[in-house]
């Protein structure tokens, strides 16, 4: 049985996918390419190191260490700036009541995100104390597709991998969740996330039903 849940942050609870694109997209047009929406599917759920070394990748570009540094701030100042007054009216249609559900039956979750952001976003969206554990890219090591930030979170759940069910938005999320041997759920494109257990849209596809029934099966 499944005892847990970890949610990711970005383009799950949240609807901030679009402006971690939009600021990379801008670093990108700066120095003279583009990233498609194709690409960005490869970004999503990749650490800020990560991404800009793809990035860079794509746009044929090598820049000294200290130019890095500069471009990873400046994306991050901007991506900041174009969250800046998110509130709870910001998070993604259907996933309230799911979260609601979750608290009045006592059922734990975490979350599992790769950004450096995490804690003042859910700070900011006002919903940080119904986390049992805040797993961020401040607390691991190995970014996904490496299954490390939910291990910690299952740790944290005081639950076995085999416990906890994922919700993920990123190609290499559902990998990570996936290789952590968790149950997966893909939210967004079904061609994109084929390798989840199960796939949705949004969460306005996903009703309470589906979360208990969910939680009382077996992988
Ligand atoms: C992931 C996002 O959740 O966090 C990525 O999907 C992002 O797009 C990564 O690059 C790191 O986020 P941050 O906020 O630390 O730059
Ligand atoms: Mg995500």
């Amino acid at each position: 049985k499944y005892k847990g849940i970890i949610f990711d942050l970005d383009g799950v609870i949240v609807d901030t996918a679009k402006f971690h694109y939009l600021a990379w997209r801008k670093l990108a047009n700066d120095m003279g390419f583009d990233i498609t929406l194709e690409q960005n599917e490869q970004l999503k759920g990749v650490s800020r190191i990560h991404s800009l070394e793809r990035i860079l990748g794509w746009g044929g570009k090598s820049v000294s260490e200290d130019k890095f540094e500069t471009l990873m701030a400046s994306k991050n100042e901007d991506y900041l700036a174009r969250i800046s007054g998110m509130s709870a009216e910001d998070l993604l249609p259907g996933v309230k009541k799911v979260l609601d559900y979750l608290y009045e039956n006592k059922i734990p979750f975490a979350l599992g995100s790769a950004s450096k952001n995490a804690r003042p976003i859910l700070k900011g969206l006002g919903i940080s104390e119904w986390f049992t554990a805040i797993v961020d890219g401040n607390d691991v090591h190995k970014a996904k597709p490496d299954p490390e930030v939910f291990l910690v979170a299952a740790e944290k759940l005081a639950l076995k991998p085999e416990e906890c069910v994922v919700f993920e938005d990123s190609v290499a999320g559902i990998e990570a969740a996936n290789r952590a041997g968790m149950l997966s759920v893909g939210i967004g494109d079904k061609e994109v996330l084929k390798g989840a257990d199960y796939i949705f849209a949004d969460f306005t596809e996903i009703d309470l039903e589906f979360i208990k029934k969910l939680l009382e099966s077996k992988k």
